[in-house]
């Protein structure tokens, strides 16, 4: 791997830039991103607002709103992720006709950013001449509260290093924010709130509300502004409070002496009319503010509580102190994303974090990639985002009945109250035209949320969300699988036609009006699986919950029956050479000259765009944006794909894994950054090396903005949980079945020794894994005892002990 420590230059915990670089603000912004699962935001400056820099831009789980915009005549509407206010402002200037000061407005002698990953803090420190020769040094430090959801903080310690003189200081709450961030998006109104309220509750607590124009969430903060000597006593100041329509703001003005510090305190808090245990948010902004503790003891409590998450999410990977560092980086945005705090706030995974605006924070499919992570961490998280499904299950009954099939179809694209949130039409920005969206033909991803529910329940064993929630969502996703298959007696097999695969790329047959194609494999075969895992849920349950599921949702024996037959019966299509294809007709395709759109374009391609924009369609050719059939091979095991393909009757060659995996490594564009990921775990036990090579890529997708310019809008928070996953799950081979935690390791060459803790079945347990042993040290717990197989050996913990297991 190209070495990082240009960034991560002292301690492994914490990312570090070195001077001002305006080009590269909107990738830090998102990289240092902070947040606690309850709000983000972007790592913009303080002194900044939107402009053609900077983007200090806010996130909660599930704040959206939804809007129309006119493009070109034709009425679209999307609901986006809202950008909430701006509850940052702190700037100063010297006197009344000067300028604020900002990175931008000085001459910077010093510029150091920091991103402290133990903490969850973010640092400026700068030091600055004006133009009249006036140095001063701003230490800056800021932090979003992860022990108490509703706060964040910002403290500066500002020294005079050559002057006295007196100073204005504006700490302000700015509602007049839109949803700007993402360029694509900007010819669509992105005007989503409505200001309410400003006002100040006692002489340093300002406050302002607002609404969402449509959804109707009120969101108000609350800021509270103080100025201390270096003694710690009150710094003399006369505040003017300046108000005007979505903004509020205050003026301290102060006298500073040279080489004598002043520090400025603003703590802000922020509540909304979707949080349970409250009042008027207003009210509850500026009351915890009252109640609120000055910055240090706040600070205090912040380390305390990133230190408990780090006992619960850390990663220790000997010699390979880079990729343990970058590993520290995604379960830090991980956890800034969706925490303990998200609990309750009925949200899923939004795809690139609270860190900006793509994909409108819609959620999708990912929560694959992560969920399994999590499993082993924080099941409880998982629940609580699964229950984001089950909310939506009768969006999804009422989705597949308008579409005219049974059961429930989740949506590609899912938001507030779970309908179908993909966009219809949208921009290329290489051609400049907007053109047609019909990925939400992607139906799989119901298929995903099953699979889900099937590993969360077999880490967890948790039979009361089974019984209650998770079978009712797998039953009636499984009944949509079925209504979808149609019978092609020529066939002799079921078949599901006019879909879109996880690829994305093949939206249709070259020059075909038909939309969406055929016999997908990974599709029909998920949808077997998810057939055939229903009716095994069936029986899992006790008698009187399943009578009372076959009676509610009215399943019959002859219907099961039909599940049955369908997930016997289903057709997958084969390529001459018995590999599997992609979908029907897929061989007919056109091979692409990649060595041409390589050279031209990189490594990581997004076809869909180029060829559109050559007037062509990555539709003709042979090439995938990422990982499609081989998602199978992400998710089952060789024995489990047997035990499918015999299901099917059709022939399991074992070497089938491999020689797919070669045919599909030359034809796809990694214009996803999930897909090295996927072709990093399936390589895994085959071809160490390269599963290697390609996890080394996934582990640097954000962190060097491979996709040329993604990152800025927000992380990809699968890409980065993934890449934790292949270390927990993959390459430590922990997995799963029947009740047996099995732990078989295989170690890449590059790997020397990795340690983690898992929490399986609510007990904890530490693993070191290394070429000749395994160590667990099982830290008692009070579940019930659990049986661990590894290396052939098979032993049950119940209380404190260790093992250590010598590799032969
Ligand atoms: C991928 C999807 C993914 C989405 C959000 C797209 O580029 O093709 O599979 O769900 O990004 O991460």
């Amino acid at each position: 791997m190209e070495s990082i420590d240009k960034n991560f230059n002292t301690t492994d915990r914490q990312l570090i830039y070195e001077g001002y670089n305006p080009e590269e603000e909107p990738l830090r912004e998102a990289l240092c991103t902070l947040g606690n699962g309850y709000f983000a935001t972007r790592g913009a400056h303080e002194s900044t607002t939107d402009d053609s820099i900077h983007y200090p831009g806010t996130y909660i789980p599930g704040g959206y709103n939804r809007l129309e915009s006119n493009v070109r005549g034709q009425i679209i509407e999307n609901e986006d992720l809202v950008n909430w206010p701006n509850w940052l402002p702190l700037t100063f200037r010297y006197t009344e006709d000067e300028v604020w000061f900002s990175p931008d407005t000085v001459e910077l002698t010093t510029y150091r950013q920091i991103l402290d990953l133990k903490t969850g803090t973010l640092t400026y420190i700068h030091e600055f001449m004006d133009d009249r020769g006036r140095k001063t040094r701003i230490e800056s430090m800021r932090f979003i509260h992860m022990g108490k959801r509703h706060l964040a903080s910002l403290r500066w310690r500002l020294t005079p290093l050559n002057w006295s003189g007196d100073i204005i200081i504006r700490s302000a709450l700015d509602g007049r924010v839109s949803n700007n961030l993402v360029a694509r998006y900007r010819q669509l109104n992105g005007n989503h709130l409505q200001p309410l309220k400003t006002g100040y509750s006692t002489e340093n607590i300002i406050y302002l509300k607002v609404r969402t124009v449509q959804s109707d969430i009120h969101l108000a903060q609350a800021a509270r502004t103080e100025v201390f000597d270096a003694d710690d006593s009150p710094a003399a100041a006369k505040r003017i409070t300046r108000q005007e329509e979505a903004y509020i703001a205050q003026d301290l003005f102060l006298s500073c002496r040279k080489n004598h510090p002043l520090y400025v305190e603003k703590v802000v808090s922020l509540h909304t009319s979707r949080d349970v245990a409250t009042s008027e948010s207003i009210y509850q902004s500026t009351n915890s503010l009252v109640k609120a503790p000055r910055i240090d003891t706040l600070y205090t409590m912040q380390k305390r509580a990133w230190k408990h998450l780090w006992e619960r999410f850390d990663h220790r990977v000997e010699d390979h102190k880079q990729t343990q560092k970058i590993l520290h980086l995604h379960a830090f945005h991980l956890l800034q994303t969706i925490s303990i705090n998200s609990i309750d706030l009925d949200t899923g995974i939004p795809p690139r974090g609270l860190h900006g605006e793509a994909y409108r924070g819609h959620i999708m499919w990912d929560e694959l990639f992560v969920f399994p992570f999590l499993n082993y961490r924080l099941p409880v998280l998982t629940r609580s985002l699964l229950m984001y499904r089950y909310r939506r299950l009768d969006a999804a009954r009422n989705a597949a009945r308008e579409a005219g099939y049974k059961g429930a179809m989740f949506p590609w694209q899912s938001g507030s109250d779970g309908r179908e949130e993909s966009q219809s039409i949208h921009l290329n920005p290489l051609s400049g035209r907007w053109v047609s969206d019909i990925t939400h033909l992607q139906r799989h991803v119901g298929a995903a949320i099953a699979y889900s529910i099937q590993q969360y329940y077999q880490t967890t064993d948790d039979k009361e969300f089974l019984y209650f929630f998770g079978a009712e969502l797998i039953l009636e996703i499984a009944r949509f699988w079925c209504s979808l298959a149609e019978y092609n007696p020529d066939k002799k097999r079921y078949e599901i036609k006019g879909v879109i695969g996880p690829d994305e790329y093949h939206t249709a047959y070259p020059s075909s009006e038909r939309q969406g194609i055929d016999n997908n494999a990974y599709t029909n075969i998920m949808a077997v699986w998810v057939l055939k895992y229903a009716l095994k849920t069936l029986d899992i349950l006790d008698t009187p919950r399943r009578e009372e599921l076959c009676e509610d949702l009215q399943l019959s024996p002859a219907e099961l029956q039909l599940w049955d037959e369908v997930s016997r019966k289903m057709f997958v299509p084969f390529m001459e050479d018995g590999i599997i294809a992609q979908f029907e007709g897929y061989d007919q395709l056109k091979e692409l000259d990649w060595v041409t759109y390589r050279t031209k374009h990189g490594e990581n391609l997004r076809l869909d765009r180029i060829l559109e924009s050559e007037n062509d369609s990555v539709n003709n050719y042979k090439a995938s944006k990422q990982a499609d059939v081989l998602m199978l091979f992400y998710l089952f095991s060789s024995a489990e794909l047997r035990s499918l393909f015999e299901r099917l009757e059709y022939p399991f060659d074992p070497d089938l894994i491999r020689r797919a995996i070669d045919y599909y490594r030359s034809r796809t564009s990694h214009g996803s950054t999930l897909s090295r990921l996927v072709f990093s775990w399936v390589q895994a036990r085959s071809d160490r090396d390269s599963s290697w090579k390609a996890y080394e890529k996934a582990l640097v997708s954000d962190f060097r903005d491979v996709q040329g310019g993604t990152t800025p809008e927000g992380i990809h928070l699968a890409a980065m949980a993934g890449t934790l996953d292949i270390m927990q799950r993959c390459y430590s081979g922990v997995e799963v079945r029947d009740d047996v935690l099995y732990i078989n390791p295989h170690l890449p060459e590059d790997l020397h020794e990795l340690s983690f803790r898992i929490r399986y079945r609510s007990h904890w347990m530490d693993l070191t894994i290394n070429r000749t042993s395994l160590r667990i040290c099982f830290e008692g717990g009070w579940g019930n005892p659990v049986t661990i197989e590894a290396d052939g050996e098979r032993f049950t913990f119940s209380e404190k002990g260790s093992k250590t297991i010598s590799f032969t």
